[in-house]
């Protein structure tokens, strides 16, 4: 008989999201469990976008707009300084869509993608549900790309170099030099795809902007969410930027109607606020540097992020740790399908979560002596 699936789909481990608050609530019988495991905005999203949600409802009996033209014009808007323009934009659920488009628009079956190891997981994931082959190269000890590593492991069948800037789960930076000397080691016909979830979050000023390189560079794309920073994660909006050819083939791959009129109405709306936006930037910085602190008060390894998360390294299994904090009423991420089981992924919250948080912590860490 047949085989029911094909050698890469048996190989294929589902994506594990973090544990939904609803499970934690139904399973642990808690009334208010605190989501810090998925790195989304704890304001949640604009006043303006509820508003929009609310005005869009009575519409939902219609399809949305399959080409997001408001959505796409808008944006282009906000992203004027960068030359962008509707046709130089695709919208997708979530940037992990695009994520799927790049590949099944670009990488044919015999040739391969490469990125860091760990980085995000759906560029392994969704290369290996395409059946294309996956390269990955290792971190550096400080949990960064390692550029000149990526740049040579690079062979004659890769199609599509995947870099998350800052990268997840590790919220690490590549520098701008860094890059600039990637790119000048690449070859032109490879489709660079750099993903700035977490662009919003950053203020070291020596990282590249991805925009800014689009006019230089034909095949690249910049990858960024309505997810984090905009706090809509629930709705699955994310958009890509790159040369009109690109967006051109990708738009021939992509269903008709995968960005729902919900999520278009509030995406607009989001744009508008940016106003709750400087607010979400300046809440994480300050969550950011609190919990940081306190994991060097509290001794806790961790690295140095630029997102709205912190990898945290508890240098022995983190197992029980998630479990004694979820029991505590705190979801966190263990990181163990990154191969990082010392390690948790931590979102940073509002300032009551974290110093909840960080109560909940010291208490486990005093058991244990
Ligand atoms: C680096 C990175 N890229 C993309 C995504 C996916 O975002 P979206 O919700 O837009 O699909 C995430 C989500 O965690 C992420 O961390």
């Amino acid at each position: 008989m047949k085989p029911l699936v094909t050698r890469n789909i048996e190989k294929l481990r589902p994506y594990q999201p973090g544990k939904p608050i609803e499970e934690t609530k139904r399973e642990l019988g808690l009334p208010d469990p605190v989501k810090m495991a998925s790195n989304e905005n704890p304001l949640g999203p604009s006043p303006k976008a509820i508003e929009a949600m609310k005005a869009a409802c009575g519409e939902m009996h219609y399809y949305p707009d399959g080409g997001c033209y408001t959505l796409k014009e808008a944006l282009a808007a906000h992203l004027a300084q960068y030359d962008i323009e509707p046709h130089n934009l695709i919208i997708g659920n979530g940037s992990n869509e695009i994520i799927e488009f790049v590949i099944r628009t670009f990488v044919a079956p015999n040739e391969n993608i490469v990125t860091g190891e760990p980085s995000f997981i759906i560029y392994k994931l969704a290369g290996i549900s395409h059946n294309r082959q996956e390269i990955t190269v290792p971190l550096k000890p400080d949990m960064t790309y390692d550029m000149d590593a990526v740049a040579c492991t690079v062979n004659e069948k890769t199609k599509v170099v995947f870099l998350a800037n800052p990268n997840n789960p590790t919220g690490r930076i590549f520098s701008t030099r860094e890059f600039e000397r990637f790119l000048s080691h690449i070859r032109d016909d490879i489709v660079i795809c750099i993903d700035e979830a977490y662009a919003e979050y950053v203020d070291d000023p020596d990282v590249p902007n991805g925009l800014e390189y689009a006019p230089y560079r034909n095949r690249l794309i910049v990858l960024r969410t309505f997810s984090k920073i905009y706090g809509l994660a629930g709705l699955r909006v994310g958009y890509g930027v790159s040369h009109r050819e690109l967006i051109g083939y990708m738009d021939r791959v992509r269903p008709p109607f995968n960005v729902n009129r919900m999520a278009q109405a509030a995406a607009l709306a989001a744009l508008d606020d940016q106003e709750h936006i400087e607010k979400s930037i300046e809440i994480n910085r300050k969550g950011r540097a609190f919990l940081q602190a306190e994991f060097e008060r509290l001794q806790i390894k961790y690295y140095p992020s630029q997102t709205n998360f912190i990898l945290a390294d508890f240098e022995k299994p983190a197992a029980p740790l998630y479990q004694a904090l979820l029991e505590r009423g705190f979801i966190t991420r263990p990181v163990e399908n990154y191969n990082l089981p010392n390690c948790l992924r931590i979102t940073v919250g509002t300032e009551d979560q974290n110093q909840r948080f960080v109560e909940a912590l010291d208490a486990f860490i005093r058991e244990q002596d």
